[in-house]
């Protein structure tokens, strides 16, 4: 089955990318980062114990996807720092392998689908943007939201977890050597995903 892997930094915009993907081709959409803002969310109040989240990762269930509180800031950050074990990836492996292996084919997005999730997959995508675009889209999306956001902690923050997920031993955030880089600072959401599927369509099929 064909597998569309995307995978960039936070708030690259991939997430909205890989939805219309799918939407087009008819695919169910896999957010991984969700799976490791669950396992985060759970302990978020002992992240300085590996065994705790390792047990989180091991109980893993779709269920534990729910919930608006996994989009939050916070999550984000508890997503960041258990998903650098290994144990807590490798416990979360086998529910990713098979959402990709299912008919008519998947979209998934994350940090290592194209490198260790997916090797295979038939389309890989790379999405980035500047980081300062990144903390400016990020901002705009919680205050239209109705969420208090201050520009200068989002851009922190992002600057936080880009070295986080970069610079981890397991699977770090990094380009597939085969993926198709899409830089969209310079593009709105359209541009982006036109591009995306300028790419994709001739691989699908
Ligand atoms: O994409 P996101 O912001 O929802 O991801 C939250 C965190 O989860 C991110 O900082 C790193 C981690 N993550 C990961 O390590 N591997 C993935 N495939 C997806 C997310």
């Amino acid at each position: 089955m064909p597998v569309i892997a995307v995978d960039g930094p936070a708030a690259s915009g991939k997430g909205t990318i890989a939805k219309r993907l799918a939407a087009h081709f008819g695919y169910p959409h896999l957010d991984t980062g969700l799976l490791y803002r669950a396992v985060g969310w759970v302990v978020r109040d002992r992240l300085d114990d590996p065994r705790a989240a390792i047990a989180a990762a091991e109980a893993f269930d779709i269920a534990m996807t729910c919930g608006d509180e996994l989009r939050t800031e916070e999550a984000g950050r508890a997503a960041s720092k258990i998903s650098a074990i290994p144990e807590v990836r490798a416990a979360l492996l086998a529910f990713q392998r098979s959402f990709a292996a299912q008919a008519p084919g998947a979209v998934l997005d994350g940090r290592d689908i194209g490198t260790v999730i997916c090797p295979q997959a038939e389309v890989k995508l790379f999405v980035t943007a500047s980081v300062e675009v990144r903390a400016g889209r990020r901002h705009k999306e919680l205050q239209a939201r109705g969420n208090p956001s201050i520009y200068a902690d989002i851009l922190a923050d992002l600057i936080d977890r880009d070295r986080r997920d970069s610079e981890r031993a397991t699977a770090p955030l990094k380009a597939a050597e085969d993926a198709f880089p899409l830089e969209t600072s310079q593009m709105d959401a359209d541009q982006a995903f036109a591009a995306a599927l300028a790419y994709a369509a001739p691989r699908i099929s």
